[in-house]
């Protein structure tokens, strides 16, 4: 528990030092769950976002993005069932006078019991070396089936009595688990009690004349309203999808873990609309498309699982997350939900519109079905960010810290040094960025030893570093280093925008989601 403690301070203060994710209002102290995204981590955040508007939307013939405002008519949001049906169980310890959430106390130590697998698991690869079968050893090793058995009880009895509304039971799990306040180590606790997570604010001019809004909780309402609006101006056949990114906020009581649990916060999300019927084939079909594209950055298999949930939330007919290893253990970062025709058929009721499809082919009218994809941009990044900060040791015995993004998404595909500022060695390096920069973002520096500059775009994570030295002068060639092998090759710099294309083309990364 220490060592990843350690190790997610170090993501936070990396993403820090490099430019990547700053403290909101940090002048100011901050704002508790708030964050801005700087300069390198903008940068980040808009590749994935691309990445995942291109697999979507430019890659699928069927799938189309649109942008829908954050404001919606408040009856979106009674319709929807956020206002009545979107709240935490929430639970207060006397002592401390901390607030949790009652879920995430019992989750919390579904993990700790989960770790102790892990441990146990470690052990025994240890221990077997190449002989080891972890399946065999998850499957008949007594102390890890009872662990495991425990873990599943808990969540099993936790999902029961959040989808029956019985908070009482809640409480009775937590006291039953021994479960005491992380902050005090008190097992005095109040009633759990529902809080909803929706922000209010307001329209208009006047007090009087104002309307109570909510700012959106999720981006999908505001695709189900534009359904027909896309249907009939795109005339697109079912099955077809709707994608669309933006900001979503959430008044959460427990945020915490840096930018994995936000209040302001930005979704990516896909509604796949469907002849009811067919939902269980889509549902499995964008469970494996969707693992696909995880697959292909590289991140490590290894580091993704699917969670089926046995608590389903107020839409869904069934429901998975990807979770990802983050340095506090896995975590959801992507849904995936069978949502019937609960929201389209909602909207209809309360709107009085029909939201129907017509099919041509077998003359009858019906409200889709809807598979909805959602993963959250920010979560994203802190996988991608997380996964990719490491401390290498080198074959000189030093080690270095280097931040081996998938080239794909780096902020800055290369940095060009002289390797002194004088010889006309700095005017060869800018006149190969001004040749880069149409194409790629791209760094000039001439400061300090080259050794030093390799280690700040290692840290940074900036795949490539391309030198002009004396020989330059006589050749027209340079040095180009790669980041993660530290391979240095002597190039004609005519051919460097081929060799950085090549890595950093979204093309070659996203056609390995055919392969996976
Ligand atoms: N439209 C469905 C929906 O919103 P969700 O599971 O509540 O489903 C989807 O959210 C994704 O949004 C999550 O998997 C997560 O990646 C992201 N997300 C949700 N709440 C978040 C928060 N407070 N901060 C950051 N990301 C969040």
């Amino acid at each position: 528990m220490a060592k990843q403690d350690d190790d997610f301070k170090r993501v936070i203060s990396h993403a820090k030092e490099y430019g990547y994710v700053f403290q909101s209002s940090e002048i100011y102290d901050g704002l508790s769950a708030v964050y801005d995204y700087a300069q390198n981590g903008a940068e980040l955040k808009k590749n994935i976002r691309e990445y995942w508007w291109k697999a979507m939307v430019q890659l699928n013939e069927n799938i189309v993005g649109i942008d829908a405002a954050i404001f919606m008519h408040p009856t979106t949001w009674k319709a929807s069932g956020h206002v009545d049906a979107f709240n935490d169980p929430l639970i207060d310890n006397k002592d401390s006078k901390k607030r949790y959430r009652a879920d995430v106390l019992v989750e919390d130590h579904v993990a700790k019991i989960e770790a102790k697998i892990e441990k146990e698991v470690a052990k025994a690869a240890k221990r077997f070396g190449d002989k080891f079968d972890e399946a065999q050893f998850l499957a008949t090793n007594q102390r890890v089936v009872d662990y495991q058995e425990q873990a599943t009880t808990i969540l099993k009895r936790l999902g029961k009595s959040l989808a029956a509304e019985d908070l009482a039971d809640v409480k009775k799990l937590i006291e039953e688990l021994d479960i005491a306040c992380p902050m005090s180590g008190s097992k005095n606790w109040t009633e759990v009690k529902q809080f909803n997570l929706m922000f209010g604010t307001k329209l208009g001019a006047t007090a009087e004349s104002a309307m109570d809004l909510y700012l959106r909780p999720e981006t999908a309402q505001g695709i189900f309203v534009n359904f027909l609006n896309v249907q009939k101006t795109g005339r697109m056949k079912i099955p077809f999808g709707i994608a669309q990114t933006g900001k979503a906020f959430r008044n959460e009581i427990v945020a915490r873990q840096f930018i994995f649990r936000m209040r302001e916060f930005e979704q990516m999300e896909m509604q796949y609309f469907i002849k009811p019927g067919t939902q269980q084939e889509w549902y499995e079909n964008w469970k494996k498309n969707r693992m696909k594209w995880h697959l292909s950055l590289g991140l490590g298999a290894e580091n993704y699982r699917f969670h089926d949930h046995e608590k389903l939330a107020h839409y869904a007919d069934a429901a998975s997350d990807i979770e990802f290893r983050f340095p506090f253990g896995f975590k959801e970062l992507e849904g995936i939900h069978s949502r019937t025709d609960f929201d389209l058929a909602s909207h209809e009721k309360h709107s009085g519109k029909k939201l129907q499809y017509f099919d041509y082919e077998t003359r009858e009218s019906y409200v889709p079905y809807v598979v909805e994809t959602s993963i959250g941009l920010d979560r994203m990044f802190l996988a991608v960010f997380s996964n990719s900060l490491q401390e290498e040791e080198l074959a000189n015995g030093s080690t270095r810290t280097v931040l081996k993004l998938p080239s794909v998404l780096a902020p800055t595909k290369a940095a060009v040094f002289p390797l002194v500022k004088k010889d006309g060695l700095p005017e060869i390096a800018q006149e190969i960025i001004e040749d880069l920069k149409w194409d790629f973002n791209v760094e000039y520096d001439e400061k300090d030893a080259v050794g030093r500059r390799y280690r700040r775009q290692d840290a940074a994570g900036t795949p490539f570093c391309i030198t002009v030295d004396h020989q330059t002068l006589e050749d027209k060639t340079v040095t180009i280093r790669h980041r993660d092998s530290m391979e240095q090759q002597r190039v004609a710099i005519e051919s460097l925008k081929g060799i950085i294309h090549e890595a950093v083309d979204m093309k070659g990364w996203l056609k390995r989601m055919d392969v996976s």
